[in-house]
């Protein structure tokens, strides 16, 4: 048996599944994500597509490495993760001190801030102005985060969706009047709804935040990936990516500074 499993791996399981890829064998890795959250990850045609796609695709070349990147959900990728059934998780996630706890991140590569996404005829020129409202939040995002700490932790007023489209939909249908995320997504979803009059502003009070590719905790992929970032931050790959999806040049020595 031992014998047999050594010489056909692919048919002993294990998450060393190999793919074929002509004349190489590359690892295909399984990544979580929660693709309703353009221009990062958002699925098109069927597949997932975005910044983020793009990006984790470059760096996992770079590496010697295949993804195989699935629409997991968000809470689903977590678990994924800590329960190492996944290898990666790439979706906007933002590198936090309480998240570095349980799981492993890559060097940052993107800066965010968040952003109030409204109606039209809403008041709300600050962040202040968010309370009295009825507001959405992606579950256990930094958003949540940022709106609760304007009204309050478990405020009420506060609605939290499984998904990030779920947020826009309820601000859409009138169910809440503002929505918390990261400014990014609130601007594409703007851009992509000319006729939803929607508006966007942000406050000094939200603080950047950097996004990282999460890995479960101690994974040996961590150092690999970083290595890869890093060099599609010289090699001109990641300005690339960057142009394709947010029309301008990245600041990468600020992305640096960040490591
Ligand atoms: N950056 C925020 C966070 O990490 C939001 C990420 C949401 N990502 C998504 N694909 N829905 O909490």
């Amino acid at each position: 048996m031992a014998v047999s499993c050594a010489l056909l791996l692919s048919a002993c399981g294990g998450s060393g599944e190999e793919q074929s890829t002509g004349s190489e064998d590359k690892k295909v890795l399984n990544v979580g994500t929660e693709a309703t959250f353009a221009p990062f990850e958002f699925m098109d045609k069927g597949e997932v597509s975005g910044f983020d796609v793009d990006l984790l695709q470059a760096a996992a070349a770079e590496a010697g490495y295949e993804v195989n990147i699935q629409n997991t959900g968000w809470d689903a990728m977590l678990a994924g993760l800590q329960s190492e059934q996944l290898d990666i998780g790439m979706s906007g996630v933002t590198i936090t001190d309480e998240r570095k706890e349980t799981y492993d991140f890559s060097v940052p590569y993107f800066e965010s801030v968040s952003m109030i996404a409204f109606k039209e005829g809403t008041d709300i020129k600050t962040a202040e102005d968010l309370k009295g409202k009825k507001i959405g939040v992606q579950n256990g995002t930094t958003g949540q985060i940022a709106a609760e700490a304007i009204v309050g932790k478990n405020d009420s007023s506060i609605s939290k969706y499984k998904t990030s489209a779920l947020t826009f939909q309820a601000l859409q249908s009138g169910d809440v009047e503002a929505v918390v995320t990261d400014i990014a997504v609130a601007y594409e979803f703007a851009k992509n709804n000319p006729d939803a009059g929607i508006q966007t502003v942000g406050d000094d009070q939200f603080v950047p935040e950097y996004y990282g590719i999460v890995f479960p905790k101690g994974s040996e992929l961590k150092a690999e990936f970083d290595e890869a970032l890093n060099t599609l931050y010289e090699n001109g790959t990641y300005a690339e990516i960057y142009k394709k999806w947010f029309d301008e040049e990245p600041n990468i020595d600020s992305l640096k500074a960040a490591q």
